[in-house]
């Protein structure tokens, strides 16, 4: 049987419910996190953490756990439903609303939710990799204004219709200008263009979410790959000249892009930025989990000496474990 950390407990999944006066569910108002899970480990989660904190407030949300209790839930998931490789999705939402739609005024008693839950597989098959996948531009566009672009909020229709538009027309992922008529993002993925030699990617002001996976890609493209990268402001155009785009999120990791609206990017195969960048991005997440075994054998040994009395994370920087 799944189980399922609601507000503090392990319960049957079936039996995780939230209040049907929450509003998360009535008005979108909550957040949340989709954490892969690589050998039974969450991978990345200190970065999906410092998300999640500085998401929150952003939702007028003031949530009565601590990242440690969150942390520790994220961690504990994936064993206790037996999952090796998945994804592990942290929601917070704002809780039921006193009276009204106003945030912030709770009935006693009651307040934010706070629920991990886990799948388990991978998403994507390796032949996608291999031979890239197709885009479309969206119908809809991103309001680079709002401050919704920036947080992972359960406000997700915009993003779940422009899925299906590319479902209709045969391709994976839909692309988002902003209102502005810049590159922005993804539904679910953010953009990355190799053309002149460097490496471009929409910066947060375009209107995306600024992604773990992204955040990653750029570490390593300007630190272990030394590649030359530019956060900035992109017209579509940019795909005429492009040699090599991909997709990332934490999820898929680096997924070649061959091709925009039914036009080949570059030669409409994989290159060679984005399968090293492939490359290096999954030989961090296999390094995630020998920096979790690290660190579980430190804190097992400072626990053994009352040092440590609740597990944190941190520490541990992800391009130590691989460089
Ligand atoms: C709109 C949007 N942009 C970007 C991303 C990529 O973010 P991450 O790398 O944190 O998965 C996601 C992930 O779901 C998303 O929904």
């Amino acid at each position: 049987m799944k189980v399922a950390y609601l507000n503090g407990r392990w319960v049957p999944v079936e039996e995780a419910r939230i209040r049907a006066d929450d509003q998360g569910f009535l008005y979108g108002l909550g957040v949340f996190e989709t954490v892969r899970v690589a050998g039974g480990r969450p991978v990345f989660l200190d970065r999906h953490l410092e998300r999640l904190r500085n998401s929150v407030p952003v939702l007028g949300i003031d949530p009565p756990w601590t990242l440690a209790e969150v942390a520790a839930a994220v961690r504990e998931v994936p064993s206790r439903n037996g999952v090796g490789d998945g994804a592990i999705r942290v929601t917070v939402t704002a809780g039921p609303a006193a009276g009204g739609t106003g945030a912030g005024s709770w009935e006693e008693g009651s307040g934010p939710a706070l629920l991990v839950t886990i799948r388990c597989g991978r998403p994507y098959p390796e032949r996608l990799y291999e031979q890239g996948v197709a885009a479309v531009t969206a119908s809809g566009r991103r309001n680079h204004l709002s401050a919704l672009c920036r947080v992972k909020s359960l406000n997700h229709a915009e993003s779940i219709l422009a899925r299906r538009e590319a479902a209709a027309r045969g391709v994976l992922e839909a692309l988002f200008l902003n209102v502005a008529g810049e590159l922005a993002e993804g539904s679910a993925t953010n953009l990355f263009v190799a053309a002149g030699g460097r490496l471009l990617t929409p910066a947060v002001a375009c209107g995306i979410l600024p992604g773990i996976a992204r955040a990653v890609v750029l570490d390593l493209a300007r630190g272990r790959l030394g590649l030359d990268v530019e956060e900035g402001r992109y017209p579509p155009a940019l795909f005429e000249r492009a040699e090599e785009a991909f997709l990332t999120n934490a999820l898929m990791g680096v997924m070649p892009l061959v091709a925009v609206d039914g036009r080949p990017v570059g030669d409409g195969r994989p290159g060679p930025v984005t399968l090293a960048l492939r490359r290096a991005y999954e030989a961090l997440v296999a390094g995630e989990g020998l920096a979790a075994d690290r660190k579980s054998i430190m804190e097992a040994s400072m626990a053994d000496h009352g040092v440590l009395s609740m597990v944190d994370d941190g520490g541990v920087d992800e391009l130590d474990v691989v460089s």
